[in-house]
Parts: structure tokens; C-alpha cells; sequence
């Protein structure tokens, strides 16, 4: 095995939503060493400028790169669809990097089976055009939609979930002109795979909701095949570090990990 493969995979977010990738990541591929990190004193991402994001993207992934990852996931929308070059050109010779973008945006142009598609997410992966410029490009038949659901996250995190409350706050995003004829949906934030049933159901289960967190996890298994990296020897020893700790983010976490996790703060911008 190559000597690489044993070293961890980093995941990163602007809080704990990315461990829906962690999560799927886990599942995917169960021997892989995770070392998260979350921004949680920097949240929101979706309503920070470009060159914020990027500068908090960078001193994390400096982080991860200290750990000896051999991979940085970055587990959220808003930093993959700001900072995603600042990332690679940090980890250049380092460490490859994965997105939540670029693998679902393989996905959705392969074939031709959507000719309409729309895209949610926070006002800073929207207000970036990243989806649509990245899908038109590989495919300029395609008609992308866009649009910016910011109550999405904070009803998420405050559990409005499966109520009056978040189906009328789902209902009212959904029924824009925007998103009217869509065949699929992409969910372009780490956050809404929770309410992905509702949307299914919103849609009468017409429209193919794109969760990301899959397609990125198998992405990422693929990516060290190629690269020989694939860790053969289980080795589960997780690291779930926050930038600050709150008793509210350890109650969360586990929404989003669907297991009990202990999260340990670290101050990266001491
Ligand atoms: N993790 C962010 C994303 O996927 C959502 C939360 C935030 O705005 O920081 O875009």
C-alpha cells in the first residue's frame, strides 16, 4: 500500500452542515481517518464577502495540511463556490482537493437526461454564479436556474424541520418562477439534504433532488483509487475540531452526523 494512503482525509465547513459530507464520506469509505473542522466562529459563510471567505478557507486548509491530510474536502457550498482556487493553490504538492461542486456538476451535465435545472443555496454561492457558469459551460443547453434560500439554514439549525413552519418557508422558496419546470434540483448547501424528504414531497416526487453529499463521497473514493490512496487498513479514529464551542453545536452535530460526536475547540486565529 502506498505510504500516503494511511494518512487522514480533512473535511471542512463553515460550521457542523458539513458533516452530512463527513457522514456520507464514513459510509462510503468506512476505513478512512476524518479530521473535520468547522468555522463555527465565523458562521454564517453564505453572508460573508469573496475575500473573507477565501482568507478563512486558506488558514484552514493550512490546518488540515499540518495534519498530514492527504485530501481536503471542502464540505461547504459557500467556501467551494469563493475559494475553491485559493484551497488547490495552498495545497499545491500537498494534497489533493475535493469540492462539493465540481462532482455534482459532472453529474448533472453527464448525459442529457436535464434540460432544466435549478439550484439552491446560501446568497454567497448563489450571488457567485459558480453552478451555473460550471454546468453551462460543460453543457450550454442546459438552462440553469438559480436561487438564494437563506432562511433555509437557520430553520434547519433550529430545528424547524417537519412543521407548519418549514413547509410554508419551503413551499414559498420552492414555488418562485425560478425553479417552475425544473427536472432536477441541486441542493447547494450542506445543510439541506436534512429537508431533502420535504422537497421530494413538495415536488410529488417529480423532480430529482440532488443531494451532494453522496455524489461527493463516491467521487472522492474514486479519486483515490486513481491516485492510489485508498487506506486499506481500517482506521476510525475521527477529530472533530470547531473554531468555537457551544453546548448548541454538540447538540446538532448529531442531526447532521447521525451519531454522537464530541467536538473540540481549537483557535487557529490566535
Ligand atoms: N455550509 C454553508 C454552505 O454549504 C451553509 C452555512 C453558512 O452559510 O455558513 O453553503
Amino acid at each position: 500500500m502506498n505510504e500516503n494512503a494511511t494518512r487522514p482525509i480533512g473535511v471542512f465547513d463553515s460550521g457542523v452542515g458539513g458533516l452530512t459530507v463527513a457522514n456520507a464520506i464514513r459510509q462510503v469509505l468506512p476505513n478512512e481517518r476524518l479530521i473535520y473542522f468547522g468555522d463555527t466562529a465565523h458562521l454564517p459563510y453564505g453572508d460573508k464577502s469573496k475575500e473573507t471567505i477565501m482568507g478563512y478557507s486558506a488558514r484552514i486548509t493550512r490546518f488540515l495540511l499540518d495534519q498530514q491530510c492527504k485530501v481536503i474536502v471542502i464540505a461547504c457550498n459557500t467556501a467551494s463556490a469563493n475559494a475553491y482556487e485559493t484551497i488547490v493553490s495552498e495545497s499545491v504538492d500537498r494534497a489533493l482537493v475535493v469540492d462539493v461542486i465540481n462532482p455534482v456538476v459532472e453529474f448533472v451535465t453527464a448525459g442529457s437526461k436535464y434540460k432544466r435545472i435549478g439550484v439552491i443555496g446560501t446568497k454567497g454561492t448563489i450571488n457567485s454564479g459558480t453552478y451555473v457558469g460550471k454546468i453551462i459551460a460543460r453543457n450550454p443547453h442546459i438552462s440553469v436556474e438559480s436561487l438564494a434560500t437563506p432562511m433555509l439554514v437557520p430553520m434547519i439549525e433550529e430545528g424547524f424541520i417537519f412543521d407548519d413552519i418549514s413547509n410554508a418557508i419551503i413551499r414559498t422558496y420552492l414555488s418562485k418562477p425560478e425553479l417552475s419546470q425544473i427536472q432536477a434540483l441541486i441542493l447547494g448547501c450542506t445543510h439541506y439534504p436534512i429537508i431533502k424528504n420535504q422537497i421530494n414531497k413538495f415536488f410529488n416526487f417529480e423532480v430529482d433532488v440532488i443531494d451532494s453529499s453522496r455524489i461527493v463521497a463516491n467521487h472522492l473514493r474514486n479519486i483515490l483509487v486513481t491516485h492510489n490512496l485508498l487506506n486499506q487498513n481500517p482506521d476510525p479514529g475521527h477529530k472533530f475540531y470547531v473554531s468555537d464551542f457551544t453546548d448548541y453545536f454538540q447538540a446538532i452535530s448529531k442531526l447532521f452526523f447521525e451519531e454522537n460526536i464530541a467536538l473540540e475547540k481549537i483557535n487557529l486565529w490566535n
